[in-house]
Formats: structure tokens, sequence, C-alpha cells
């Protein structure tokens, strides 16, 4: 067994022709993450259709990791067309800011499913009848999530705006709460742009190739701090190049 990295297309999505043929049929499962940590790009139901469309065509199963699917304008799950040889997997780590909970469910080909609870029944890996219970309130709530969502479009704008005045785009989807940046009219090394953030502003982000190497000259910049924390790193930031 050995992971293949697929590659992607102009808006991050993964590039499903440009997957080799040998590898195609040697294939048991695609990995799917959309709407997509790093780059925040957001598939819609046609794109969905043409993974399961895909994956049928090689007999392959796809795990659609949805965790950030309501920090989209339009939710969207593979499910949406086909259910046979597909799964949908969700976690309350994005969606409910409960990431140590440790827990999320999935759902889909009712054999797979029943597969999967089999399995991790014997791997030891069930979650606690009172996580489960924490879990299905917050899964059982929009409202949190409607208020999170708001705050993140609201941080977005933020940084957007002012990093972008710096040279510095964000070259990704509207969706969740990741700035996908490079510099606007080069290409920059990732590693260079996190070094200047941390420097001139004291901002921590990911350099791009931590993503795979098609994000070399990008970084990926998390909207979890507050307003006034953002505020604070743009005021230095814009101090340091006046
Ligand atoms: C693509 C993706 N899937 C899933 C998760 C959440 O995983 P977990 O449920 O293990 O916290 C994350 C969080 O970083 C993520 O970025």
């Amino acid at each position: 067994l050995r992971a293949v990295a697929v590659p992607v297309d102009a808006q991050w999505h993964l590039d499903l022709d440009a997957i080799a043929g040998t590898n195609a049929d040697r294939a048991l499962l695609l990995w799917l993450n959309e709407p997509g940590n790093p780059a925040s790009q957001v598939a819609d139901d046609a794109y969905f259709a043409r993974v399961a469309q895909w994956a049928r065509r090689h007999d392959v199963v796809v795990a659609s990791d949805e965790c950030y699917a309501e920090f989209a304008p339009v939710p969207a799950t593979i499910l949406s067309g086909a259910i046979d040889g597909m799964l949908a997997v969700h976690s309350v780590s994005k969606r409910s800011n409960l990431a140590g909970m440790r827990v999320g469910f999935y759902a889909g080909d009712p054999d797979l499913v029943s597969y999967l609870v089999e399995t991790r029944r014997h791997a030891g890996l069930m979650a606690p009848t009172p996580v489960q219970a924490a879990a299905a309130a917050a899964l059982d709530d929009d409202d949190h999530v409607d208020e999170q969502r708001a705050r993140y479009a609201d941080r977005r704008e933020l940084v957007r705006n002012t990093l972008g005045a710096h040279g510095l785009v964000h070259d990704g989807g509207d969706a969740l709460f990741y700035l996908w940046l490079r510099v606007d009219d080069s290409a920059d090394d990732g590693w260079e742009i996190a070094a200047r953030l941390a420097q001139d502003a004291g901002m921590l982000v990911s350099p791009g190739d931590l993503y795979g190497a098609a994000g070399a000259d990008h970084v990926r910049l998390a909207l979890v701090q507050p307003r006034d924390r953002l505020e604070l790193a743009l005021d230095r930031l814009v101090r340091a190049h006046a």
C-alpha cells in the first residue's frame, strides 16, 4: 500500500484527469477534502458528481472529508449524487470548535459504514458516551456555526484587505478560516514569507510546502485569533513598512 498525491488544478481542486492511468487502476481509495484546507477552495455538487463518476469508473472508494462543509456559502456533499462506494467524513473539531473532543461521524454507503463500525470497535476507537452526547448536542445546533461563520468572514475581510495592500494576495476560495497567501507580483518562497510575517508582525503562518510542493510559494494563515489580536499584528506590519 502507498499513498499517491493527486495533482491539483488552478483552483486547488484535485485534478482527476491528471492521475496516471496506472495509479487509477491500482487505487483503492481516493481521499478528498472540500471545502479544503489550506486553500479554502469550495466544490459544488457538479464537482462532487464528477468525482463520483471517476471513482465508479475506476472502482475506487471515495472518502470525502467534509469537516468544513458548513463554512461554504452553499454546503455540498459527495453523497448528494451517489451513495455506493462513497463516504462523507465529518468532525466537530472545526464546525463547533470542539477539536479536544476527538469526535465526528461518517455516513454513506451502508456496507462501508458497517465495515468501519466493526473494525473501529475492534481497534478500540470508541468515543465515550458523554462525548457522543455532547457531539450530538453540538450537531443539533446551527446557531453557533452561523455565528462563527460570520466571525471568520469579518476577520477574513480585515486581514485580506490589509495584507493585500502589502502585496500579499489570497489565492483561494472565500470560505473557511484560512487565507492562502502568495506575493502578488512574483513567486517567493513560502518559508521566506513566513519568516517576514513572524519578524514584522509576530504572525505565525504555515509555509505552503507543508501541504505539498504545489504550495511552495504560498503560506497559510489561519484566522483563529480574535479581532483585536489580528488588528495588533496588522498594525505592527503597517508600522514595520511605514
Ligand atoms: C482537512 C481536515 N480534516 C479534518 C480535520 C479535523 O480532524 P479531527 O476530527 O481529527 O480533529 C482537520 C483539522 O485540522 C482538517 O484540516
